[in-house]
């Protein structure tokens, strides 16, 4: 496994495989790998000849006050991880080496951004379509893999591979979940016991919703108050958002009379937790 620091050297060393057609997989993630990251990295091994895996907490994707500074770091067990999932190539550029001091160009989404978790983080999208256009500069994937996980994030990457012609295929993987429910999550280690106990809630939601729907409740209003309630019961939540919204739009919907995305955001303790389903209107 090598591993790259300099974005020229990145693109020199794809220039070269592309030269021999062999097919390259892309994996960006912020690092502090898990079993979620590993399930994408498994599918581009399944899925490419040459699997490229990025590490870069990208300062342009946090607000202020969010945890940039305090997010988990772990390089040298990262790259344990990372060659034991077959990965050829681990990319770990700096801020230096992507925001050098006169940088002024960022992608940016007239429409998606506007729901969910963009509505709470103002700039969060912006910074996440900007980095990953760059990555996709330096590392010129031919298919790059994103977790269902964060279920808008994949929207927006969708859109703008669309809007920009980006000559990338963009494969999504479902969630990866801990074997209680809670979606894997590299920010579920600042959880305290009960903290964890209670951030169960989330998944358990998202799953009698489900089965509120099955039952015939149809009335958005009705069904995001049920899981309200579930997760308000539990000790630290402070509930961010949650919606029933259409799957491909993100328009919010009144009433579920077809397959539909429910997400929600929600704060436990200081740890901000999101997940999300696609709630089935019939069995
Ligand atoms: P990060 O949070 O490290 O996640 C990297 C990738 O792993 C994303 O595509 C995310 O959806 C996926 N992932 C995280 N948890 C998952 C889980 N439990 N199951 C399946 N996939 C999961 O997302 C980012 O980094 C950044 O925003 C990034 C795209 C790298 C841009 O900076």
């Amino acid at each position: 496994m090598k591993i790259i620091e300099h974005p020229s050297e990145m693109q020199v060393f794809s220039n070269t495989i592309r030269k021999t057609d062999q097919t390259i997989g892309f994996v960006p993630t912020m690092g502090y790998l898990h079993k979620g990251h590993i399930s994408l990295l498994d599918a581009a091994r399944k899925n490419c000849d040459q699997v490229v895996l990025s590490i870069f907490v990208n300062p342009t994707q946090f607000g202020p006050g969010e945890d940039l500074s305090v997010y988990p770091r772990d390089l040298p067990k990262d790259f344990k991880i990372a060659e034991k999932a077959g990965v050829d190539i681990v990319f770990t550029p700096t801020d230096n080496g992507l925001y050098g001091k006169n940088y002024q160009t960022y992608v940016y989404l007239k429409q998606l951004p506007n729901y969910l978790c963009g509505i709470h983080r103002p700039h969060h999208f912006q910074g996440v379509s900007t980095i990953v256009s760059k990555l996709f500069n330096m590392v010129k994937p031919h298919k790059a893999f994103f977790g269902e996980k964060d279920y808008q994030q994949l929207a927006v990457i969708r859109q703008m591979v669309l809007d920009l012609n980006f000559d990338i295929a963009i494969v999504g993987c479902p969630i990866v979940r801990e074997h209680d429910g809670l979606a894997m999550s590299s920010r579920n280690v600042y959880l305290s016991d009960a903290q964890r106990a209670s951030a169960l809630s989330l998944n358990q939601s998202l799953k009698s919703t489900q089965q509120y729907l099955f039952k015939g409740v149809i009335d958005t209003e009705t069904l995001i108050n049920k899981a309200k309630d579930l997760i308000n019961s539990q000790q630290e939540t402070k509930i961010e958002y949650i919606r029933i919204c259409h799957k491909d739009t993100l328009d919010d919907i009144q009433t579920v009379n077809e397959d539909c995305l429910m997400a929600l955001a929600v704060h436990v303790g200081k740890t901000r937790l999101i997940d999300n389903t696609i709630l089935q209107l019939e069995k």
